[in-house]
């Protein structure tokens, strides 16, 4: 009996189809006031006074939140600056600097959404202003290197670049830009704050429920324990709900002064800076080969920008040090401060935005060597990981690279640019390699035997929409041995057993083993107690001599002297008068030491481009992966499909525009930051290639969140390269680029 992988819907699809799911905003709360909040309307400078005498004539205003009157924080000195104990700078109204356009300054808080919104446009905002540095090229004037790139370092060398740039005999050099873009989940960031005394209760829409907890506990100086964040279901994330922004505590301290239950939830144009976004990045490549096409030399170097307040880096050049032979090599980040929001983790962050310049510039490099790019790929693959040196746990690209190919046809490609048309339009088809490194964090997770028989798991982790309450159920049917629909998966709540951050794609690896290793040690404990029970059939058995199907445990020597989980359960339940219960544990060894982990895949796509309009189309991709063991066939295939959608939106759609002159997005509203719609995507064919991993995590699961997008953008480039002859280095590939 086998759950894993099967493709069963989703568990908590009724639960969201019919509204029973309930959002962080939608959580009923007695005495609940609305809160908005108010942000700035300059990029750079100091609110002098908030004027709000005709805010507080609005009926129903209970609170006019301002740097002037809001409660006093703990305080600790960083970066020669008085912060709250949170780790990073955030905006919680304990000064009166402003450092971007869209940062809070105020919360009005009142008995309506309605009033507090109407109170919140009346209120008057004097500042002082100060010069802003807005352009990304004057920013670039000045930079400076980041601690690190995510856990790794900076920069890297390895041989000699300028030896082997030279020693080449066919070199390509080139700028690549990427844009600001904002994370859209359809559900905004929201919080309900309410405390009891000193104990705090958040419905928080976050990707890290324990961070949460933790954060707020520092904040306002409170035991960790008087913290309770509840997240049971998110309608998004994309990594801008990975780290907790200034609304969360804003609105506990709103609910603190005003001794009431407060909501609130950001508005679209406020996901436009106060919550994080991909960094515009400017990435220039160098590389060299013989003219068999063995990369003599290559190099990346980033540099993105950073806000004011804290150092936050896209991790670009990751990609670069593991993905191809290249004996020299040098990858370097830095960073430009601007007057922006701070940037943070968006989907693949670094391989995302990397793979565009690596995988465009391996294309105009197997270009300068009248090569197939996808020979170029193959003729410098990596056998170990050339960057740590270490082995790969396991690597399916070459078998990506086929299968990919094959589907897609791509022997037929005529590398001549131009050289395809149908029905009046240029025809283009490129290629590029995705990847997305695996990694894993400790997890808990606790099993127990309901009265009706069904086992209940819990873990305090999140669902971000990606399945993780199917795949869980999953795994925990496997692992006890009882059919998916009597196991119940619960998470979304801090005061469950510990879970890491739902972001890197780690969810899966992580929480999966713990709840693998509740079930198994369920299991272990009922067989312990019915062999210890003389009148059980199961008496005196060893757990290597017992079976488990459908809820029941047999002796596998006599099949027919068996019992029920929850006859075990219960009749433990009256002698002991409590449950069967474990919480188990599971934690990384030692394997990343030993080992590179990394999903790989390969993507091929189609473009038409009409060269009189500019309209650029993409009717196929696809994407072929090594991700290990995928857990559910339907979700898994669901998220790396909609990763390729976001590859093809990050091709072609997404771009924040900001006013060079206040700081502000421009397109900050659905309406004008173009996301694909159904029109705009056709037919996306994903393929898995079976891979056994032992080393990844006890699942052989890698991660599947996030390698979807990486690799398309680099893609699409290259097909509008083959289509048109036009070499495009600057994302979004919009009309006016190609015409
Ligand atoms: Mo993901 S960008 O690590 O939430």
């Amino acid at each position: 009996m086998t759950s894993i992988g099967a493709p069963i819907n989703r568990t908590d699809a009724w639960a969201k189809v019919s509204g029973a799911a309930r959002y962080s905003a939608e959580h009923p709360v007695e005495g609940l006031a609305h809160a908005v909040l108010v942000t700035s309307s300059i990029p750079s400078g100091r609110v002098l006074r908030i004027i709000d005498t005709a805010a507080r004539e609005v009926p129903g205003v209970l609170l006019v939140m301002t740097p002037q009157n809001a409660m006093r924080l703990p305080q600790e000195t960083r970066d020669g600056k008085i912060q709250p104990p949170v780790g990073r700078r955030l905006t919680l109204l304990q000064e009166d600097d402003v450092y971007y356009n869209n940062q809070p300054v105020a919360v009005v808080v009142a008995d309506t959404l309605e009033h507090a919104r109407d109170a919140a446009a009346r209120l008057r905002v004097e500042y002082e202003h100060k010069p802003a540095v807005l352009d990304f090229d004057e920013a670039k004037r000045s930079l400076h290197p980041p601690e690190k790139v995510l856990t790794e370092s900076t920069d890297t060398r390895r041989g000699d670049l300028q030896a082997g740039l030279l020693a080449g005999s066919r070199r390509v050099e080139a700028i690549y830009h990427t844009p600001i873009e904002n994370h859209n989940p359809l559900e905004t960031h929201a919080t309900i704050a309410q405390w009891n005394g000193d104990k705090l209760t958040v419905h928080d829409s976050t990707q890290y429920m324990k961070g949460v907890q933790k954060i707020l506990s520092a904040i306002f100086g409170i035991p960790q324990e008087n913290v309770t964040a509840i997240c049971p279901y998110v309608g998004g994330g994309f990594g801008s709900k990975g780290s907790i922004w200034s609304h969360v505590p804003l609105t506990a301290m709103a609910a603190r002064q005003l001794g009431r239950p407060v909501k609130l939830s950001l508005d679209r144009n406020q996901m436009f800076g106060p919550v994080g976004q991909r960094p515009v990045t400017e990435q220039r490549m160098r590389m060299a080969a013989m003219d068999d096409g063995r990369m003599m030399a290559s190099s990346h170097d980033t540099i993105a920008y950073t806000s004011m307040l804290e150092d936050w880096i896209e991790p670009c050049g990751l990609m670069t040090r593991m993905m191809y032979e290249s004996p020299n090599q040098e990858t370097s980040h830095r960073l430009a401060r601007m007057n922006l929001g701070t940037p943070t983790f968006m989907r693949a962050p670094g391989e995302a935005s990397g793979s565009f310049a690596l995988e465009s510039a391996m294309d105009e490099l197997a270009y300068a060597l009248n090569m197939d790019p996808l020979d170029l790929r193959l003729k410098n693959y990596t056998e170990r990981d050339p960057g740590k040196e270490l082995p790969w746990s396991s690597k399916s690209l070459r078998q990506c690279y086929e299968i990919g190919a094959e589907r897609f046809g791509w022997k037929d490609r005529d590398p001549q640019p131009r050289s395809m048309r149908r029905d009046g339009k240029l025809v283009g088809w490129g290629m590029a390699t995705a990847t997305y490194p695996t990694n894993r964090s400790a997890g808990q997770c606790s099993a127990t035997i309901l009265p009706d028989g069904t086992a209940l798991f819990r873990s305090g982790t999140q669902d971000l929409g990606t399945g993780t309450y199917t795949v869980m159920t999953q795994i925990a049917a496997d692992a006890l041995g009882l059919p998916v629909e009597r196991v119940r998966f619960e998470l979304g709540d801090s005061q469950m057993p510990e879970a890491p951050v739902s972001g890197g794609s780690t969810t899966v690896a992580s929480v999966g083993p713990a709840v693998q290793a509740a079930g198994h040690a369920l299991r272990l404990k009922l067989v312990g107690i019915a062999s210890a029970d003389e009148h059980s059939p199961l008496s005196g058995a060893h757990p290597d001599e017992v079976g488990v199907e459908l809820g029941e445990l047999y002796l596998l020597a006599d099949p027919g002297k068996r019992t029920s989980m929850l006859e075990i359960a219960t009749r433990h339940q009256q002698a002991h008068g409590e449950p069967v219960e474990v919480t188990a544990k599971a934690e990384p060894g030692d394997a990343s030491k030993k080992y590179s982990m990394h999903a790989f895949g390969a993507v091929f796509v189609e473009v038409e481009v009409d060269e009189d309009l500019g309209e650029i189309r993409v009717p196929r991709v696809v994407g072929v992966y090594g991700v290990g063991k995928l857990m559910n066939e339907k979700t898994g295939y669901s998220q790396l499909m909609g990763g390729v959608v976001w590859g093809i939106s990050l091709a072609l759609f997404e771009e924040t525009m900001i006013d060079k002159r206040a700081g502000r997005a421009v397109n900050g509203n659905l309406a004008e930051y173009h996301v694909p719609t159904n029109a705009d995507i056709q037919s996306i064919d994903v393929q898995i290639v079976d891979e056994d991993d032992p080393h990844v995590n006890p699942l052989g699961a890698k991660g599947i969140g996030e390698i979807g997008i990486t690799g398309v953008g680099a893609a699409i480039a290259n097909a509008v390269y083959h289509a048109t002859g036009k070499r495009v280095r600057d994302l979004p590939i919009t009309l006016d680029k190609v015409l």
